[in-house]
């Protein structure tokens, strides 16, 4: 089955007006990855050489989307919306090159697993012509229902067309179908369009294969793996069993979630064994976490890389480009962005740290600051290793703090400081004996004086 070649063609030409979007429905993300992106990785998952991206409205923006997420995959307009058969048709160009197996499927059933696919390529390498993906869904309304007879499947009757007694079935078309590719051309040419809506059914290749003699058989996927969106709430819903699914994987693979359900991972995120998780953590795109780190309650981390054993938060943020070295810490409402924080160094509290590198084993304390920004540029801030960073420092970029490098409390540093150098940035403390006391006496006598004025009014 391995040495079977396999195209997928992904129907993604509608609008989807139920979104009530600017944007095409299909691009809408879940985890951070566009719908359609989740459909053509299954696909992938589940063999395809080729895939095959029928699109129509919003057809720039899809093609963005497409070269950014699927660089492989071919596009292809279908200029009108004719139905399902006819949208398969567009892609002719790419079927015809002649795969083993056809996989169609919809931009908009983002939860498809390439288990799924795989079984219905199993079907086609045993023999089958037409493999149709049902699903029972809680509500059939509104589906295509699957009518079989001794195993095969005769025919999909749309919700449309069918007769009282057939609406009771509910084993219904989740939409998907595996076709060998050499009937597949053949099949769809003979879809006409003489039904309630007037429309190319793709479906109706079940019955034009069945009269060809050919085998029809239906395989069945979960109700999720097969859930289609249609609006936001459903898009909400699909992001959920998405999340629900990712956790799970995460758990299994050694990862430790204390709350589970209040975690939620990006398509990429690469986490390892033994990191602890505590809760309401989000992770954007981008990110990857070696193993062993803990990763406090509240932390928001996007596009940014953990070594072992560091401790992130909590309340601490990772924006891209954080590179957290072995055993660095990030603590709590620490803003770290396009920075190294090398082998063991510690930005513990309150600070911002972008566009630098802190040395490994350096210390910033509470309220550090990179000032890395003029308003126009972006500048570096190099922090030696062993560096001491005294509370309440805005360290001026472009700064260098060499190896052991000494900053007092409350500086602003503008020049770079040598390695080993202690340096000072603010103005010297004056302290006059008796002063405090004088000030105080003068203060109140001040204030009794303009009571008794105030008395006097009366
Ligand atoms: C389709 C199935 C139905 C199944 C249901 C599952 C047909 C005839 N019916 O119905 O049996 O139960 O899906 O959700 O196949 N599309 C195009 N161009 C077109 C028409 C559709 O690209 O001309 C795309 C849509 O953008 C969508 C997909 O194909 O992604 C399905 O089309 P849709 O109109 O939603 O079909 P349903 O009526 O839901
Ligand atoms: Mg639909």
């Amino acid at each position: 089955m391995n040495q079977r070649t396999c195209l997928s063609v992904i129907l993604a030409a509608g609008e989807g007006t139920r979104m009530k979007s600017a944007l095409p429905k299909v691009l809408h993300q879940i985890a951070g990855l566009p719908m359609v992106a989740h459909v053509v990785k299954a696909a992938e998952a589940a063999g395809a050489t080729g895939v095959a991206l029928v699109i129509g409205h919003g057809a720039d923006e899809m093609r963005k989307t497409a070269a950014k997420f699927a660089p492989e995959a071919e596009t292809f307009v279908q200029e009108k919306r004719l139905g399902t058969a006819h949208a398969v048709i567009a892609a002719r160009a790419a079927i015809s090159k002649g795969y083993d197996d056809v996989l169609v499927m919809f931009g908009d059933t983002p939860l498809i697993d390439a288990d799924t696919l795989t079984v219905a390529r199993l079907r086609l390498a045993e023999g089958a012509a037409v493999v149709v993906i049902g699903f029972r869904p809680p509500n059939p309304t509104g589906y295509g229902r699957l009518i079989e007879k001794g195993g095969k499947l005769i025919a999909i009757r749309e919700e449309k067309d069918c007769s009282e007694e057939e609406r009771k079935i509910g084993f219904c078309n989740a939409g998907m179908m595996a076709v060998a590719g050499a009937h597949a051309l053949k099949l769809l040419d003979a879809v006409d369009n003489k039904n309630a809506k007037g429309e190319y059914y793709l479906t109706d290749i079940v019955e034009i294969a069945g009269a060809q003699g050919l085998d029809v058989v239906a395989t069945e996927a979960s109700f999720e793996s097969a859930l289609g969106i249609n609006n936001r709430a459903e898009l909400a819903q699909a992001e959920a069993i998405w999340q629900q699914r990712r956790r799970h994987e995460a758990m299994l693979s050694g990862v430790t979630l204390i709350a589970p359900e209040t975690v939620y991972f990006s398509h990429d995120t690469e986490i390892g064994a033994d990191t602890i998780v505590e809760p309401n953590v989000w992770f954007g795109p981008g990110v990857m976490v070696a193993s062993g780190a803990k990763i406090h309650a509240f932390s928001h981390i996007e596009g940014a890389t953990i070594a072992s054993n560091c401790d992130v938060g909590p309340f601490a943020r990772l924006r891209p480009g954080a590179d957290l070295r072995n055993k660095a810490k990030v603590g709590n409402f620490c803003e770290v962005k396009q920075a190294v924080i090398e082998e063991g160094a510690k930005v513990n509290h309150l600070t911002y740290i972008g566009d630098a590198r802190v040395g490994a084993g350096a210390n910033i304390g509470a309220g550090t600051i990179t000032c890395n920004y003029d308003g126009y540029s972006k500048f570096f801030t190099d922090i030696g290793e062993g560096a001491f960073i005294g509370s309440n420092s805005s360290l001026v970029a472009p700064v260098t703090i060499g190896n052991g490098g000494y900053i007092a409390s409350g500086s602003v540093i503008t020049e770079s400081v040598p390695d080993d150098a202690l340096a000072f940035g603010r103005a010297r403390q004056k302290t006059i004996p008796g002063k405090g006391k004088e000030l105080r006496e003068r203060f109140a006598s001040a204030a009794a004086a303009k009571k008794k004025a105030a008395g006097a009014d009366h």
